[in-house]
Parts: structure tokens; sequence; C-alpha cells
């Protein structure tokens, strides 16, 4: 049975090497997204739902989560609190929507230019603060030069979300939990404050109009002088960083891109010497990413939203950095230290004590015989025949395990770490390849309808910037159960951007729905790419 992981013959015949990038075999493609069901759908929110995707059609956002409504039930504010719609939207969103209506369906649709446009505000303020007083800054017992910089108007085009506001701030900061305020001793004045005096943000990574009146508002509040703030009750040598768990958290993809990647970009260069506050806090979370947060923070996690104190801070961060989903581009003042994914995968394999840094070594010398993962589905999106797929994996020689995510997190990371390549139907389990061994391969199989913007840019790129080897399969028109539900004359089946067309109802229903059944003819030769890819 190994015989054919260590005698490979040349390489197949289908999806050949320089066809990572797209294999736009015909124009079979796509589809949305993840999350693994488990919470029943809330009755009466469905009105939320809709308004949520009628946003979401509007913002011309893709997100895993739309496939789990259930999850837009369990995180989010009531629907009538959604703020600042349309008219705040600026219009690249609409940009976005017509040049994907118009773009012929073979041509690559929406995934729009790396080439980020930043109008970015920033404002700062240097000047002693008086230090002493109710209670003095951090340690030393020196003044500390007051400083603030916020960064809220970052724009990247065809990712609205992907740039949400962070203050950076050094000098006499007091948090006072109880009224949501950090208070931040600022003699001048100057900084970016209203008439006030204070600057206000929802410190949750992803600038989602329809989530934000869910995120617990902080006010950084600007006084003259440390006697104008409240003493301090708790004083702590290190930075803080305060932000936000709403959201879409509990779905796997949402945890990292929304939170932990953040987290990681914002926090991890101060190696564990950072204070974490924490509002919207949810115990099971933190209890559920402990390992993470642990990694990122020697302290004890504070809840925001409960907490009695005034901690005491010299320097910190209201809300967090980051970029797309799964990626941590290049910035220079968002990702000064040049992270990496590859770097956020190193440091997850260190939290977890996941040990494998690189797949298996193939060949008649070491005897290894290749390992692979299958995440099964069990809501939508099942690959119908996955015993057939299996068989065929095993017939290549591979040692083929079928699960799928459990509550615990390191259980779970600790079997794709094991692995060599990871093989999923596209949704939010494809989120596990962070736990992958550098080089080693990820599988994706694309539904129908036309979703390989959605492929790409939440799987697919982020897998090369792990530096993972990325084999992508689009079904054709004949392995979906879609086919059963359309005649074959259907624009389904002729032109699947009218889905998309229709905003997010549209493809909730049509394409997040269908399972697919690979046709092994066409699907052998990409398990045997997967094969080779280790090989190389
Ligand atoms: C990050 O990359 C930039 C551009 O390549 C380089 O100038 C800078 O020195 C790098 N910073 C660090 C901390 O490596
Ligand atoms: C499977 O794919 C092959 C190659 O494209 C094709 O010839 C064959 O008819 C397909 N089988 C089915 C059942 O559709």
């Amino acid at each position: 049975m190994a015989s054919t992981a260590y005698t490979r013959p040349s390489k197949p015949p289908g999806p050949a090497g320089g066809e990572r990038r797209a294999p736009r075999l015909a124009k079979e493609l796509g589809r949305i997204e993840p999350k693994k069901l488990g919470i029943g759908l809330v009755a009466g929110c469905c009105l939320a739902l809709l308004t949520y995707l009628s946003f979401a059609r509007l913002f011309a956002i893709y997100s895993p989560v739309f496939d789990s409504t259930s999850l837009v039930m369990k995180n989010t504010s009531p629907a009538t609190t959604t703020t600042a719609p349309v008219e705040a939207l600026p219009q690249k969103s609409n940009d976005a929507e017509d040049e994907k209506d118009a773009t012929d369906p073979e041509a690559d649709p929406t995934i729009p230019d790396l080439a980020e446009q930043e109008q970015k505000k920033e404002q700062e303020t240097r000047k002693p603060s008086s230090g002493g007083g109710g209670g003095g800054g951090g340690g030393g017992g020196d003044a500390i030069e007051a400083r603030i910089t916020c960064d809220e108007n970052g724009v990247d085009q065809g990712f609205p979300y992907a740039r949400p506001p962070v203050c950076e701030l050094a000098g006499d900061i007091r948090v006072s939990p109880k009224d949501k305020t950090m208070f931040f001793v600022n003699p001048t004045g100057a900084g970016p404050f209203d008439a006030n005096g204070e600057k206000k943000i929802r410190p949750f990574a992803r600038k989602d109009d329809f989530l934000l009146p869910g995120v617990v508002e902080v006010t950084i509040k600007s006084v003259p002088s440390a006697e104008a703030a409240p003493q301090c009750t708790r004083r702590h040598r290190v930075p803080v960083v305060v932000f936000s768990v709403a959201g879409y958290t509990d779905n796997f993809f949402h945890d990292n891109t929304d939170v932990l990647i953040p987290l990681f970009l914002t926090a991890s260069h101060l190696k564990g010497e950072v204070q974490l506050l924490i509002t919207n806090f949810k115990p099971w979370w933190v209890r559920k990413f402990t390992p993470v947060l642990r990694k990122l923070s020697n302290y004890e996690p504070i809840n925001l939203d409960k907490d009695g104190e005034v901690h005491c801070f010299g320097a910190g961060h209201l809300g967090l950095y980051r970029d797309r989903d799964l990626i941590i581009g290049p910035h220079a003042t968002r990702n000064p230290r040049n992270l990496t994914m590859v770097d956020y995968n190193r440091f997850l394999r260190r939290a977890f004590g996941l040990p494998r840094d690189a797949p298996a070594v193939l060949g008649e010398k070491t005897g290894a015989r290749p390992r692979m993962l299958i995440i099964e589905r069990k809501g939508t999106r099942k690959l119908l025949n996955l015993g057939e797929v299996r068989a065929e994996c095993e017939g290549l020689g591979f040692d083929v395990t079928v699960a799928e995510a459990g509550a615990d997190v390191r259980d779970f990371a600790a079997v794709v770490n094991s692995v060599d390549v990871l093989l999923a139907v596209h949704g939010a389990g494809l989120t596990n390849q962070i736990f992958l061994p550098t080089g080693a391969v990820l599988l994706q199989v694309v539904p129908w309808g036309k979703m390989d913007w959605m492929a790409t840019n939440f799987y697919g790129q982020p897998a090369r910037d792990m530096r993972l080897r990325y084999v992508e399969y689009y079904v054709s028109e004949e392995e979906t159960t879609l086919k059963d539900k359309y005649p074959r004359d259907h624009y389904v089946f002729k032109d699947p951007m009218a889905i998309h067309a229709q905003g997010w109802p549209a493809i909730a229903d049509i394409i997040m729905k269908q399972d697919v059944m690979v046709n092994m003819t066409r699907f052998r030769p990409y398990l045997r790419k997967a094969l080779d890819e280790l090989q190389e």
C-alpha cells in the first residue's frame, strides 16, 4: 500500500505545478464559509440576520461566519442599534460589488489589489506629565512623557473590516473599569480628543458596523494632572492591552482573525510582560484559549466588565492591530517587527506544545508514511463520498484520520500538527491549517458557486503565507447536490455570479447548503499532487 507514496511516478496530469494559483478548471468553484453548527437558531432573530446579510452585501464583505446564522444571533446586539450604515461607507464597497458584478465569470473577480490605501491620521503629543500627584505613573517615579498615537482611518480596499482603530499611549495611564475609562494624564491636552478631552473606541479588532454596537465602548480621557484622575489602587510595571472579545468569537476562524492574531500582532513582542484587560469578557472563551493567552501574557487577564480597581500603567494599547483574514502583511507602523503568519504558527506551536515544525520526510530511508487528516463536516458542505476519498488516499499510502474539531483546542491542534496533509471542504475547519507543520499541504475542496474569492482570501493565500503547500480543487456542476435542486440551465449553473449579485441570503441559501461528491477520476490527481508536494 505504501509503495505509491514511496515510489512516486511522474507528476499527475491534472494540477501541474504552476496551477496552484487557481486551477480554473472550467468555471467550477465555490463556496463560502465555515463554522460548525452546534448552536440552534434562536427564534425571532431572523430579522437581525436579514439586516446583517443586507449590510454584508453593502459592504461586499465575505466572511466565514455567514454560514452560521446562529453566531450572528448569539454574539451581536440587536440589529436596530446598527450604526453608521450606508452613508459612512467609503465608496470602495460599492466599487467592489460593481466590479464583481461586471466581471466575466472566467476572470478573477474581486480579489483586490494588495496595495492598500492608507489614510492614516496620527496625532501625537509629547509633553512631560506631572509625575507624583495622586499616585504617579508607573515605576521609576520619574515623569513619564505623555504620548498618544491613534491609527483610526486606515483603509484596506475590499476589506473594510481589516483596519480597526487602535490607540497607543505612554505616560500616566489609569484604567478604571467601572468607568470604562482610561484616564490619561496629559498636561497639554493635545491629542486626538474631542471637546470634552475624550476619545472613544470600541476595541474589537474587526471594524464591522454590524458588530460594533455590541462592543463595549472604552473612553480615553485626557486629564490635565494626576490629581484629576482617580487614585491608583493597583500599579503594574508592564504595559496594558485593552481589547474586546465580542463579535463572532466561537467561530474558530473568527477567534483567530478577530482576536488571537491581532493580539499576537499587538503584544507578542512584549514576551509575556503585558497585562491583558478584556471587555465583553466571556469566561468560556478565555478558558478555551488559555494556552494562547498564557503564552502572550504572564499575568491573569483582567475582566474590564467587572473589575473595581484603578489599574495604573506606564504604557498601553486600546484596541488591537490586525490585517486581513489569517494574514499578516508587512506594515511600517502596524507591523513594525515584520511578523508573519509563519511566526504566528510557531508561536501557536509553543503555546500548545505542538512538536512538529516540519512535515515527515518521506521515502524508503525514513520509512515514514505520510499522514492525512480529513476534517469532516456534518452539517452543510458534507463530502458525501468521504469513504471513497479515504480509501483512495489510503491506496496512495496515506495514513488517514477523519475527525471533526471538538471543544478542546489543544487536543485537535495536536491531531492537526501530527499530519502532513489537511483535506477539507471549504469551511471554518480549514482554519486549523494554523497548526500544521510548516511545509505541510493544505487541500481545499471548493464547492460550486464561483467561490474563488473566498477560497483564496480566507484560506488559500493564508496557506501560502504560512509556507504551506496549497492545493485547491473546484468541484464541477456534476459534483454538487445543487444539481438535484436546480435544472442545468438555471443561473445557478449558467451564471453563478448572479447568486452573488443577490447578496447574502441567496449565497447562504444556495451555495452554503450544498453537499459535494467528488468525481474520483477528476479528484485523484489532486491527491497525488498533495503527495508530490510533500516530496518536493
Ligand atoms: C522590517 O522590514 C523593513 C522593510 O524590509 C526593514 O526596513 C526593517 O528594518 C524591518 N524591521 C525589523 C524589526 O526587522
Ligand atoms: C468523472 O470525470 C471524468 C473526467 O472528467 C468524466 O469523464 C466522467 O464522466 C465523470 N464521471 C461522472 C460520473 O460524472
